[in-house]
């Protein structure tokens, strides 16, 4: 048996030699003992637990983000299967899809598109909001889609995962037909992301380099969107904060109208969304 005391000395030896913080001990405690990390219901653990704890430990050390060390996480309402197939969805894309959501509750059975889905966090919480839609996530990485997979039969969801590249799957679609358009596409220039590389390096890079400054998928997606979207529907763009006014204007070239850049929770420029009239 381990006791609370050295389950302290362990958690403040790890605190002291990493980027572990108190709350994620606790969350990784909880992940592993199924207990809270606490004197009442942690005063004496099986010592089973210490070397699954201690090797979890040492991957968060080693700089593993959280969520693949715990291997699922939040997203809104539902909770993901997260590893290393696909980007870890962050809380901006979650304010994301909330507006994606809006966008589409007055359409009876919205058509929807998550181009560049990663681990399918949009499309799966559409999909849960909207019982009659119909929802496609395309993702190019096949390692990704069966991570999609996963997350559908657990939600026991009715998305329709494609392994495609966007701009193949786009130009198959049919004229005038999508209610709406999501999308957080990879947004960061090769150079922006190599001196990020430390803090990135545990997700796929696929899922981060973009082409053209960044803005590869804005550019090519959008005046396809336009074309194989349906009157009175949207497209909605997760963005780089510094991209605001370059992605704008690309949709309004491509055609779409009432654009607007709209901001996160930390008020940086991180969304344009236009209508196609
Ligand atoms: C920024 S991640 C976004 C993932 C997810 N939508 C989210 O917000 O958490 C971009 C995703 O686009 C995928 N991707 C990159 N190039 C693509 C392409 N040409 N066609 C389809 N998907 C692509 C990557 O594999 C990655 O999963």
């Amino acid at each position: 048996m381990i006791t609370y005391q050295d389950l302290v000395n362990l958690e403040s030896e790890y605190i002291q030699s990493s980027l572990l913080t108190h709350h994620e001990f606790k969350l990784l405690f909880f992940h592993i003992v199924g207990k809270d990390f606490n004197p009442v219901d942690a005063e004496r653990i099986d010592d089973q637990f210490v070397p699954i704890l201690i090797s979890a430990l040492e991957r968060r050390k080693n700089g593993e983000p959280i969520q693949y060390v715990i291997g699922s996480w939040p997203f809104l309402d539902l909770n993901l299967f997260v590893d290393n197939r696909a980007l870890i969805p962050r809380p901006e894309t979650e304010l994301l899809a909330l507006k994606a959501e809006k966008l589409i509750n007055k359409i009876e059975k919205p058509i929807v598109c998550d181009l560049c889905s990663g681990n399918g966090a949009i499309a799966l919480y559409l999909d849960s909001k909207f019982s009659s839609s119909q929802i496609d996530a395309i993702e190019i990485s096949a390692a990704a889609c069966d991570l999609i997979q996963k997350n559908k039969k657990y939600l026991n969801s009715k998305i329709n995962v494609i392994n495609n590249d966007v701009i193949d799957y786009l130009a198959s679609l049919p004229d005038n037909s999508i209610d709406l358009f999501v999308s957080n596409p990879p947004y960061v220039c090769e150079a922006d992301y190599y001196s990020n590389y430390s803090e990135l390096k545990y997700e796929p890079s696929l899922a981060f380099i973009a082409n053209e400054n960044g803005l590869f998928f804005y550019y090519h997606m959008t005046p396809i969107c336009y074309k194989k979207q349906n009157y009175d529907g949207y497209l909605l763009y997760e963005i780089g904060e510094d991209q605001g006014s370059e992605v704008k204007n690309i949709l309004v070239e491509s055609g779409y109208s009432y654009v607007e850049i709209l901001k996160d929770y930390n008020q940086l420029d991180r969304y344009v969304i236009g209508k196609k009239i």
